[in-house]
């Protein structure tokens, strides 16, 4: 158990593998995980049924994020629309760095979290892969879940989320200048867990 604070920001694009390598990283330093797209897809979905994008980001409450409907292909597209909204993401982004300082370490997985969020973060770490790479493991979990989609569909939504996210006026994707960088194109998820947890390691030795 670390004493104080720890922030591990990690950002990438959809289905590198940024969220499985927070996970593992969470479970071996016993830290709390904050999926931030989570954020994002919370306000896409509410605005879509009704309602003005800001104020239902500044209103929005920690059930939010228990939704069932946050991890449809609809809800990514909501996120990423609403995402470019600099008065939405200006609202998230207290209870983002609160959960980044909380006592005890925090994994954070974003698109700015290294950049905006927490550019004071003790580790970043930028993982990224192929868009073909990432459309074919979106495109396996989506049939898992008995989504009737294809290939080219989830490419080309993965391609349009990746040009809006990079492209975007706020805080768009991009690695922070001090990442690491993980391309999950050949190194599998397995060996970018070790070297996240090596990079981990050797940022809180030189701070003891
Ligand atoms: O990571 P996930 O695929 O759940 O993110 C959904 C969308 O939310 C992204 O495509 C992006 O537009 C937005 N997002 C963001 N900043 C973050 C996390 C997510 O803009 N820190």
């Amino acid at each position: 158990m670390i004493n104080g604070s720890f922030t591990v920001a990690i950002d990438g694009p959809a289905a590198a593998g940024k969220g499985t390598i927070a996970k593992a990283v969470a479970r071996y330093f016993d830290f709390e995980h904050l999926d931030t797209g989570l954020l994002y897809r919370a306000v896409g979905v509410k605005t879509r049924q009704s309602g003005d994008a800001v104020s239902i980001a500044q209103n929005l409450d920690i059930s939010d994020l228990r939704r069932d409907d946050l991890r449809t292909a609809a809800a990514a597209e909501a996120a990423s629309q609403v995402a470019t909204n600099s008065d939405v993401r200006a609202a998230l982004l207290a209870f983002q760095r609160e959960f980044a300082r909380r006592a005890g370490g925090a994994v954070l997985d974003g698109r700015d979290i290294g950049t905006v969020v927490c550019p004071q973060a003790e580790v970043k770490l930028f993982v990224t892969a192929s868009p073909e790479i990432r459309a074919e493991r979106r495109f396996a979990e989506l049939c898992a879940q008995g989504a009737k989609t294809t290939f080219e569909a989830v490419l080309a939504d993965v391609t349009a989320r990746d040009a809006r996210d990079q492209n975007r006026a706020t805080a768009p994707m991009r690695p922070a200048d001090d990442a690491l960088l993980l391309d999950t194109t050949k190194l599998s998820i397995d060996a970018a867990v070790t070297m996240a947890v090596a990079n981990i390691k050797k940022a809180m030795q030189g701070r003891d």
